[in-house]
């Protein structure tokens, strides 16, 4: 089944992704003589990783999608606070895995210094857990510079909240050029990983939100209790019907049974005046075909590794470390 889904892949995706790399200006095999164990090594290191710790995985996706998506995929959420900048994008928004990314880097490092992107890992580690708990393979085009600026405020103009109705979202997207498509399909990312209850609990109390599949929220509420002495910080699988370390269409089916987490999830049920009922009948024919989510998916990472990305001569630069840029400004 495995290669079958390989195959499949393969055969459907040559065509889109080339145009797709060659309009962000990225190359499939970029480091194929600079570093030709680049994309092995960071392999390596994410199967390690995800076999200590299944988890792991979805916050190098997550990760990737918050870096994509504030000035463009540059590793800028990577950037730790210094004496000069007190505020980086990584203090807005706690997420996890940037110790592993570093510990990946190091890897990198170690095999070709000073050649390969902080911004090309994350999009590679991002892939590699794609493949590894979702069972396809894809190829993600690389050739990112690291960006020099890391700026907090940005993170609320560029994330999209999980209190977003479908219009909001729509536009959040559109921003940066994804369509009603990308944005259904990137979704399916929340049928694996972890949420804070914070984010859940708005939909909880004092009334459950009507959209809301009933049993899912009695269960849901065992887990977190209402908003109090530091409730909203504790794990919730984002998944919590199938394995939440799997990723898979399962998430369409949870939206379609009400048995989803946010709003942001939910509202892909909705209609608008200019999409109608079309991200519902996206949710629907995902729920119904894995192979053809799994060619998107694959697709609309690709796409949304493109976004915004400093290439050629720069602006950027490749860092030394994922956390600090080269001059330590
Ligand atoms: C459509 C708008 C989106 C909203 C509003 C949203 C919101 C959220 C929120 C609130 C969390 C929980 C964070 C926490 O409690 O720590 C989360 C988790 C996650 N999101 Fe999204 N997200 C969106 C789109 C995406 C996209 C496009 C991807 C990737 C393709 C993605 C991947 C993930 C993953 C993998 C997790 C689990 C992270 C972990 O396990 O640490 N999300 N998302
Ligand atoms: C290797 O890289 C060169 C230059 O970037 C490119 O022309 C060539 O097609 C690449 N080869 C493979 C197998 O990707
Ligand atoms: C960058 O991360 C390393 C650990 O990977 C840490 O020792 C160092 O202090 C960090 N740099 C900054 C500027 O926070
Ligand atoms: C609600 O969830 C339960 C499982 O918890 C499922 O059996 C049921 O079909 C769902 N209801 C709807 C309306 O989808
Ligand atoms: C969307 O609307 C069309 C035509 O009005 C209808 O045939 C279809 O079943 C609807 N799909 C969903 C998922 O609601």
């Amino acid at each position: 089944m495995a290669a079958n889904k390989v195959v499949v892949l393969m055969a459907f995706m040559a065509a889109a992704l080339s145009s797709v790399s060659n309009a962000a200006g990225l190359q499939y095999s970029f480091y194929n003589s600079s570093c030709p164990k680049a994309e092995d090594t960071v392999r390596n290191v994410v199967q390690g990783m995800i076999r200590s710790d299944p988890t792991i995985g979805a916050a190098f996706v997550r990760l990737f999608f918050h870096d994509c998506f504030v000035r463009g995929c540059d590793a800028s959420i990577l950037l730790d606070p210094t004496a000069n900048k007190p505020e980086t994008e990584k203090t807005t928004i706690p997420l996890r895995g940037y110790e592993a990314v570093n510990k990946i880097k190091d890897a990198v490092e170690a095999v070709c210094p000073g050649v390969v992107s902080c911004a090309d890992i994350l999009a590679f580690a991002a892939r590699d857990s794609t493949c590894t708990l979702g069972g396809f393979t894809f190829h993600m085009p690389s050739g990112r510079l690291d960006g020099f600026q890391s700026i907090a405020d940005e993170v609320f103009q560029g994330i999209p909240s999980p209190a977003f109705q479908l219009q909001e979202l729509l536009d959040s997207f559109a921003a940066k050029g994804l369509n009603a498509e990308d944005l259904v399909v990137l979704s399916g990312a929340h049928s694996f990983g972890l949420t804070h209850c914070n984010f859940v609990t708005p939909r909880l109390y004092p009334t459950v939100d009507p959209t809301m599949n009933a049993t899912f929220a009695t269960e849901l509420k065992k887990v977190c209790p209402p908003p109090r002495n530091g409730g909203g910080f504790i794990s919730v699988s984002n998944n919590r019907v199938t394995d939440p370390n799997k990723l898979s269409n399962q998430f369409y089916k949870n939206v379609a049974s009400g048995q989803v987490l946010f709003t942001s999830d939910q509202t892909l049920m909705d209609e608008t005046p200019t999409t109608g009922n079309k991200t519902a009948a996206m949710v629907a024919d995902n729920a119904a075909n894995p192979i053809a989510w799994i060619v998107r998916f694959a697709g609309a990472m690709v796409k949304m590794g493109g976004i915004e990305v400093l290439t050629g001569t720069g602006p950027g630069e490749v860092r030394k470390a994922c956390n600090v840029t080269n001059n330590a400004s």
